[in-house]
């Protein structure tokens, strides 16, 4: 069998059409196929892949702590120094309330830790979320999606779950002194790019605080620069009690974490001990990637090029006839007149190297998200491609 009839015979899949794109190799915004064909990452592994494919850095420090050791012990238990060393350079660029950190396999395991967290810390059981956010693909984050299309065939979900509407201010009220957590994404990504309002973050920090339950915010997807600072928090003057980060985090390896103040956290280690545990959380190797992955982010002016770039491309996009686009930093979504259209425009963006997508809540908006190392020159590239297709469309 070619590689093509063992993807499609024996790798588990989860739409009935995959893209089915074969790539050999990737650097920077680029991936390659085995003939040497050459696609833009427009979409960055879904914002993974913030300092683009392959940088020299995280190679490098993958290769040295690889020679060293790779897996010791179950989370917690072993000092060893890349995980030590990614706290140290973490809590430089987080407010001192989050200082304690959960290192986790993936984004949805985040989730779930917080979750746990939340009502271990609080004694409450109830989750809120809002309609229709992606939290992961677990129970419990599945749980919290609030989207019918997504959830019915899993029922039973995990008990206590209850959604608000993001940006809307009434539904605050629904949070109570019942509540262990609220689970919330500053910017809702995959509904297409709906940037939360200020007000609402201030409103929804107050009540929490008033209630006594902890907020959660979920930065996997909007985390380490992809807003144009490290964390959209910093934009909002809110501190969350716990963060979410994956994703980006890694510079490509899959690490994430959800973090808290020492106070909370420590929750998870009596009543019962072992509250939390992860085989390969916190694995050296990730962390020696995340490590110099953050190093790369926190290089002087590399996160507030971001905006520049970001508007950059919002403005080529509108030129040339995407009037519909939300944005912040390099995260945006352009609105197409329908699915259909939309779909269409993707595919034929892929038949010319550029490869952008559609949102799990938004069909009819285009997903771009490059790495934030993209050039000005990939990005006049980029549209030239776009033009194309839009000709021809
Ligand atoms: C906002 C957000 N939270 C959580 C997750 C889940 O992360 P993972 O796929 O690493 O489990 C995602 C993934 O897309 C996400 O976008």
């Amino acid at each position: 069998m070619n590689p093509r009839q063992l993807f499609l015979s024996h790798i588990a899949q989860t739409t009935p059409n995959p893209l089915g794109i074969e790539v050999e190799r990737a650097e920077g915004v680029y991936l390659y196929g085995p003939d040497g064909k050459e696609y833009m990452d427009m979409i960055s592994g879904i914002s993974v892949s913030n300092v683009g494919h392959c940088h020299p850095q995280i190679v490098q420090a993958i290769q040295e702590q690889s020679a060293k050791f790779m897996h010791l012990m179950v989370y917690g238990e072993y000092v060893y120094s890349p995980q030590t060393k990614l706290a140290e350079a973490l809590l430089e660029v987080l407010p001192p309330s989050l200082d304690n950190f959960y290192f986790t396999n993936s984004g949805t395991e985040a989730t779930e830790g917080a979750f746990k967290l939340a009502k271990r810390y609080t004694g409450r059981a109830e989750i809120i979320s809002c309609f229709q956010s992606y939290h992961g693909s677990t129970a419990g984050a599945l749980s919290a999606m609030g989207d019918e299309t997504y959830q019915t065939a899993f029922r039973p979900l995990v008990p206590g779950h209850s959604h608000i509407r993001f940006n809307e201010v009434e539904d605050i009220a629904k949070i109570t002194e019942h509540t262990a957590a609220v689970i919330i994404e500053l910017i809702s990504a995959e509904k297409g790019v709906i940037i939360g309002d200020y007000n609402y973050f201030q409103l929804l920090r107050k009540r929490c605080t008033e209630v006594g339950c902890l907020l959660i915010f979920d930065e996997i997807q909007t985390g380490c620069g992809r807003t144009g600072t490290m964390f959209a928090f910093e934009q909002y003057d809110v501190i969350p009690d716990i963060l979410l980060i994956g994703k980006g985090f890694g510079g490509g390896m899959p690490i994430a974490a959800f973090i808290a103040s020492h106070s909370v956290m420590k929750t998870l280690s009596f009543d019962p001990i072992l509250g939390h545990i992860s085989t390969y959380g916190g694995n050296a190797v990730c962390c020696a990637a995340a490590l110099a992955c953050l190093r790369v982010l926190k290089e002087k002016g590399f996160i507030l090029e971001v905006e520049s770039k970001g508007l950059y491309l919002h403005q080529a996009m509108e030129r040339i006839g995407f009037s519909k686009i939300r944005r912040k930093g390099l995260l945006l979504a352009v609105d197409l007149d329908s699915q259909e259209k939309n779909f269409k425009l993707i595919d034929q963006c892929i038949q010319n190297g550029i490869i952008t997508d559609w949102f799990l809540f938004n069909t009819q908006s285009m997903r771009i998200c490059p790495p934030l190392t993209i050039s000005y020159e990939e990005i006049d590239k980029f549209i030239r491609k776009m033009e194309e297709v839009k000709l021809n469309f």
